[in-house]
């Protein structure tokens, strides 16, 4: 089966080394069962690198209580050299020192993620609903799989950095959980794992005790407003993708050992399915 994996930005910033051990032994070892894809995002990074430029990263929220970026010129420019660049290339060398034919690329290559192009955003600035032009962020229209699944059948591994490409051909930046929701259900994958850098959904993100181990979809859409952050986000992903044909969702901390492996095998982190 094809099991696609988000790789949080979050995690590459703190130790992906268990990551790429894992995604190695699953690919070496367990290839009869699990054909794996990659999806990465890498907000930490665009932030480093817009700071190490003097530039401060934009970040608003939206009237429905989404945090959001404002991707203006500056930003997408960042966000190339990052989801096209460094965090792309750095997976694939992890991979490719572990004997891994990895292989890089984003959504504007080939054409593979198409994308419509939110050129402004509505946001709220002291409780005032205000609208930023210049926005080069798009939501997935489609997604092309011949490549993807003509490089899967020829062993390679694909990592795919989350950017699109718009209606005139332009760059932009997708939510990195989104575009892995959209690259698995065009692929058919059973089951789309996220790995970041917390064990799960919290249903209170205060109290550790209350992890959710299990949580039907219509569960986790009652729950929606009291998440926040990039974890309102990631659900939000989540449900996208049980809309379409995806059955499971995996949200789980990248941090320990083999966490791809043990989400497959032992359903570690917060299970969310169908029904
Ligand atoms: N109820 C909650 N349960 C779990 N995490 C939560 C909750 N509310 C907020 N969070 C935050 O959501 C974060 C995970 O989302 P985030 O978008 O930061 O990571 P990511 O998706 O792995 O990385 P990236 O967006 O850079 O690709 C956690 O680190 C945590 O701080
Ligand atoms: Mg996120």
């Amino acid at each position: 089966m094809i099991v696609v994996v988000k790789i949080g930005g979050a995690l590459i910033a703190e130790n992906f080394d268990n990551v790429v051990n894992d995604i190695t032994n699953i690919h070496q070892n367990h290839s009869d069962k699990y054909k794996l894809v990659i999806v990465h995002g890498g907000g930490p990074q665009i932030n480093e690198l817009l700071r190490q430029m003097n530039k401060e990263p934009k970040y608003f929220k939206t009237p429905s209580g989404f945090r959001t970026r404002y991707t203006d010129q500056e930003a997408i420019d960042v966000a190339i050299m990052t989801l096209g660049g460094k965090n792309n290339k750095r997976l694939v060398e992890a991979l490719q020192k572990r004997d891994i034919n990895a292989f890089g690329f984003t959504g504007i290559d080939g054409g593979i993620i198409e994308a419509k192009r939110k050129e402004k955003i509505l946001v709220m600035i002291n409780d005032k609903r205000i609208m930023k032009h210049g926005e080069y962020s798009g939501k997935v229209k489609s997604v092309h799989t011949e490549l993807l699944q003509y490089l899967l059948e020829m062993n390679y591994l694909p990592v795919i950095g989350s950017l699109g490409k718009s209606e005139k051909g332009e760059i932009v930046n997708l939510d990195g959980d989104r575009a892995a929701s959209y690259i698995a259900n065009a692929l058919g994958a059973e089951i789309l794992i996220s790995l970041t850098d917390v064990e799960g959904i919290y249903k209170d993100f205060e109290d550790k005790n209350s992890l959710i181990q299990n949580i039907k979809r219509y569960q986790l859409e009652h729950l929606m407003e009291q998440l926040a952050g990039g974890m309102k986000k990631k659900a939000y992903a989540a449900l996208e993708a049980l809309d379409m044909k995806i059955q499971t969702v995996i949200i789980s901390s990248g941090l320990g050992d083999n966490p791809i492996y043990n989400a497959l095998e032992k359903e570690t982190g917060t299970v969310i399915s169908n029904e």
